[in-house]
């Protein structure tokens, strides 16, 4: 009985707590006001990112195993143009050249992850070690060292091993929580003593519903209403877990730090007078950052998962919720499991209240929240269709993280934006633009009290966008995929980030707005030399019949025109 009292007590309090974020986030007031000048806080961390299945190419290496993402880019009609990341950038080749462009940012972090199959093949750690693919990630992260960059590193960036998918059903299964640990601990074993930042999973959001609910990302199940929340609970178990192994075998000696890393968009209330618009809009972000961050902080999920999906689940006939539980021992296991937050965060929805029936075959994740997602055709949508520049959500989002979750330490691990280009643009002036304003809104996050220590601009190169393939480009380089080099090429906002980075912030605006003209202005020589370096190609090619051709013709042509200015002469 009494541990039930607590619980409920702890809800009333955490709906205080909501309602008084609420106002935290002023819905009333939807001014989201002008930039602001200033500087970020000494020793404020600035870097950029990457993922190991969409940047090192390199598939078959090494003695590298098969990841679920080499086997569902293999498979035809799951990726734009069928591409896949079998070659990427071939980062798995380039240590030097991109811990190069990394000083060339004088970047202070480093964001990649560790790919599982190429540390261990099978995924099972008593199968077999790779010691080829160890000597690969000593080798970036003492070049990083070397350079001054710290590594931040994440162990699960979507990779899993194809045979824990075939042998076990990947994350549908419990075994995957062991099999993770084990691959964690050989990490902290072999690379603890150099990286202090870990990440256990990048975005688990993502795994769940894409992987298990959609089936848009690998391994492209469709477990439509309960695959997701399987999935989600084994990796919130498998977070934990980890946790624990580096907090009582690796800390006292290492020193470090392990967090995860989450994504979420904004919701903002279509209409911030109406209650059900305000509480659809709280639900959106639950169901979406707090499905994982409120176990993780407060020991079990956000409440209003487990009263709509326990409703509907009822009212599907169904005797448990489709949204699994924990035990209290397991509440208490997971509850502050986070030395850090890693937020990943891109864009903004508005949310309105709109109720889906609950009937079985229709249940989903999406269904299960009971509101519509919505955008202003105003906002820019320079790239990916759902990436809409909403720079004032990002601030509400921090503020979000800091009134829920208690004021944790934040590392902003991926924000960005795409392009959707079919011919080379390397003047990215709404590039420019969205780091500007989302930088600054983070700044004044941080005025208003949120505890970030660091920013990852998404993304250091062009690189494999799962599903999208190579039709979506976020890099701050850009990469020529059609060249089997794959050089880069620095894109105009690599000179502004740059500036960011060296004023550690906005000094005034006539120096922002020269930052501005000064990146627009270099881009767009190097944009012509890029532009020429293919017609140059073309052009070698064509002269080998050409030219012989053409001079022939001259030299036919003024024989006969000096032949007749000697006739007129005459
Ligand atoms: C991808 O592969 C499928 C199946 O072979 C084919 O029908 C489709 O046209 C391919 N798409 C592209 C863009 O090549
Ligand atoms: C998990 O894996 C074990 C061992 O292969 C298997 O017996 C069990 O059915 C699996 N569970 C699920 C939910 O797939």
């Amino acid at each position: 009985m009494l541990p039930r009292c607590a619980i409920s007590v702890c809800h009333v309090f955490v709906l205080v707590l909501c309602l008084s974020s609420a106002e935290d986030f002023d819905w009333t007031k939807n001014d989201h006001g002008s930039f602001y000048y200033g500087t970020f806080p000494a020793g404020f961390s600035w870097g950029a990112g990457s993922s190991a299945y969409q940047t090192e190419g390199a598939w078959d290496k090494d003695g590298k195993g098969l990841s679920i993402w080499d086997v569902f880019s293999h498979k035809k009609g799951k990726i734009q143009q069928n591409d896949t990341g079998d070659s990427s950038c071939e980062g798995y080749h380039k240590i030097k050249d991109d811990v190069g462009l990394m000083k060339e940012l004088k970047l202070n972090h480093y964001r990649f992850s560790i790919s599982w199959p190429r540390l261990i093949p099978t995924g099972i750690k008593s199968d077999h070690i790779n010691e080829k693919g160890i000597q690969y990630y000593n080798e970036l992260i003492d070049h990083l060292l070397e350079n001054k960059i710290t590594p931040i590193v994440t162990l699960y960036h979507w990779d899993l091993p194809q045979f824990l998918q075939e042998r076990y059903g990947g994350w549908q299964n419990i075994s995957m929580v062991n099999h993770f640990n084990e691959f964690a601990n050989l990490c902290f074993e072999r690379f603890g003593n150099r990286i202090k930042y870990w990440m256990t999973f990048n975005n688990p959001w993502s795994v769940a519903v894409e992987g298990y609910e959609t089936g848009e990302h690998a391994p492209g199940l469709r477990l439509r209403g309960t695959g997701a929340y399987k999935a989600a609970h084994h990796i919130i178990k498998a977070h934990a877990k980890v946790w624990h192994t580096y907090d009582t075998q690796w800390r006292a000696k290492q020193k470090g730090l392990v967090g995860i890393s989450l994504s979420g968009d904004w919701g903002e209330p279509v209409d911030i007078t109406n209650q059900k618009d305000i509480e659809a809009a709280e639900r959106y972000v639950q169901f979406y950052l707090g499905w994982f961050a409120t176990p993780i902080f407060h020991g079990d999920y956000p409440q209003v998962m487990k009263d709509f999906i326990g409703r509907k689940s009822v009212q599907q006939g169904l005797g448990t919720s489709r949204l699994p539980s924990f035990s209290p021992q397991e509440k208490s296991y997971i509850k502050g499991t986070c030395d850090f937050l890693g937020v990943g965060h891109f864009t903004t929805r508005y949310i309105t209240q709109k109720n889906h029936p609950s009937a079985r075959s229709s249940s989903s994740y999406f269904t299960d929240r009971d509101l519509a997602e919505l955008v202003d055709p105003r906002w820019p949508d320079p790239g990916s269709e759902w990436l809409y520049s909403v720079p004032w959500g990002f601030r509400r989002l921090l503020n979000f993280v800091k009134s829920q979750y208690g004021n944790p330490m934040i590392y902003v691990t991926e924000n960005g934006v795409s392009e959707k280009m079919l011919c080379t643009e390397l003047c990215d002036d709404w590039r420019i633009q969205y780091f500007k304003d989302y930088t600054n809104e983070m700044l004044k996050a941080i005025k208003d009290g949120v505890n970030v220590k660091g920013y990852t601009a998404w993304s250091l190169l062009d690189k494999f966008e799962w599903d999208e393939g190579y039709s979506e480009r976020f890099g701050l380089y850009y990469v020529d995929f059609r060249n089997k080099n794959k050089p880069r090429y620095p894109k105009a906002s690599v000179q502004f980030y740059k500036r960011i980075i060296s004023s550690n912030g906005f000094p005034n605006q006539r120096e922002v707005e020269n930052w501005r003209r000064k990146a627009v202005e270099t881009c767009s020589t190097s944009n012509q030399l890029l532009a020429a370096d293919p017609l140059t190609s073309h052009m070698e090619m064509v002269t080998e019949i050409v030219v012989p051709t053409v001079c022939t013709l001259s030299i036919l042509l003024s024989a006969v025109f000096l032949m007749f200015l000697l006739r007129r002469r005459n």
